[in-house]
């Protein structure tokens, strides 16, 4: 075995032969974890630079070594796209090449070589073929796609691993949050810092925020949003998706300056409501304008667009508007209706598989 092996899963041929139909519930799926068939692996060792034939596995365990250059200084990155099954049965994946360029761009930063944009979509799209029965009927949900980019070979001191491994995984998901979201203000910890990964998506931006996000949790708050470290002055992101300040005919969000993920859904929302009309601004957005806007609301893969109900700020709480007519709302209905073949696509997105 190499520095990451991959054991044959006892319990991965768990759901055996089952139709799809009997598969799981798909009422009541969440965004947690069903582990499905196959997962897709790739391997580029060091001096090579260049990933080799990838392959399917059945979905189980990998073996790590213990000095693998991603437990021990967290050489990592991760992403999250979709495949979305429509009324019409057929089976979409959306601007997966995007995802490919931010892994390139995170690969870049961390030091790590990265898959090609052709094998990282083909990888994406056996990985969606192999699992689909488990991509989830039209309306309950979609099947989450996670490519990891991961320094896999052995290191002691602190440097670049000798070698590395793309792996994509599947898993049926729902809701990532159900609801609008209630956001406490965080002014002690910072997400990103200048300078630092905060725009690429290195495994290593998620951990750091759990204490925050966990006792804003205990305190009934659905998640947090960070300011920004320079300042302590504007809004940046909340723990996983990006947010959108509505005023009238404006829509706001802050721009891609090293601090904020470049998000698909973010990208796709800001060409999606210019066609609709609104006047999009990506810019520093002091935390005033946020507690004094129309309405306000988030976007990421996992959550697609969800409304902002409440943002909280040293005790002062503010309610936006949320539900029928509101304009997350109405891009929820866009979007999700492009993902899944409702709408037409006239911009190649999508990608049929
Ligand atoms: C996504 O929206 O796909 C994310 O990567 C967010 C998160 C679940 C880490």
């Amino acid at each position: 075995r190499n520095a990451i092996g991959v054991q044959t899963a006892s319990d991965a041929s768990i759901n055996g032969d089952r139709e799809e139909h009997d598969l799981c519930n798909w009422d009541e799926l969440k965004f947690s974890l069903i582990p499905t068939d196959y997962m897709y692996v790739m391997k580029c060792s060091s001096g090579e630079g260049a990933f080799s034939q990838g392959h399917l596995t059945r979905y189980g365990n990998v073996e790590l070594s213990p000095s693998s250059g991603v437990l021990n200084y967290g050489q990592g990155l991760l992403e999250g796209l979709k495949a979305y099954r429509g009324d019409d049965n057929r089976i979409r994946l959306f601007r997966p090449e995007q995802n490919a360029l931010r892994m390139q761009m995170g690969a870049e930063r961390m030091c790590m070589p990265s898959p090609t944009a052709e094998q990282f979509v083909g990888s994406i799209k056996q990985t969606a073929l192999a699992n689909k029965r488990w991509v989830p009927p039209p309306g309950k949900g979609s099947l989450y796609i996670r490519p990891l980019l991961l320094g896999t070979g052995a290191i002691l001191g602190v440097a670049p691993s000798p070698e590395y491994t793309f792996l994509a995984y599947a898993s049926p998901v729902g809701n990532y949050f159900t609801g609008s979201m209630h956001f406490s203000v965080e002014d002690k910890v910072y997400r990103a810092i200048p300078g630092g990964t905060g725009g690429i998506k290195s495994i290593t931006n998620y951990s750091p925020i759990y204490k925050a996000v966990t006792q804003a949790k205990a305190k009934g708050f659905t998640d947090v949003i960070f300011l920004d470290a320079a300042t302590g002055k504007y809004i940046e992101e909340a723990t996983a998706c990006n947010i959108f300040v509505a005023k009238g005919n404006v829509i706001s969000t802050p721009p891609i300056a090293g601090t904020i993920l470049p998000g698909i859904t973010r990208k796709t929302i800001i060409e999606v409501a210019s066609w609709l009309g609104y006047q999009i601004e990506e810019r520093a957005i002091p935390l005033e304008e946020l507690m004094n806007a129309d309405e306000a609301f988030c976007t990421g893969t996992a959550i697609a667009i969800k409304p902002v109900g409440s943002v909280t700020y040293q005790g002062q709480r503010v309610e936006y508007k949320t539900g029928e007519g509101t304009l997350s709302e109405i891009l929820f209905r866009t979007l999700t209706g492009i993902q899944t073949g409702r709408i037409e696509d006239t911009m190649g997105w999508i990608v049929e598989i």
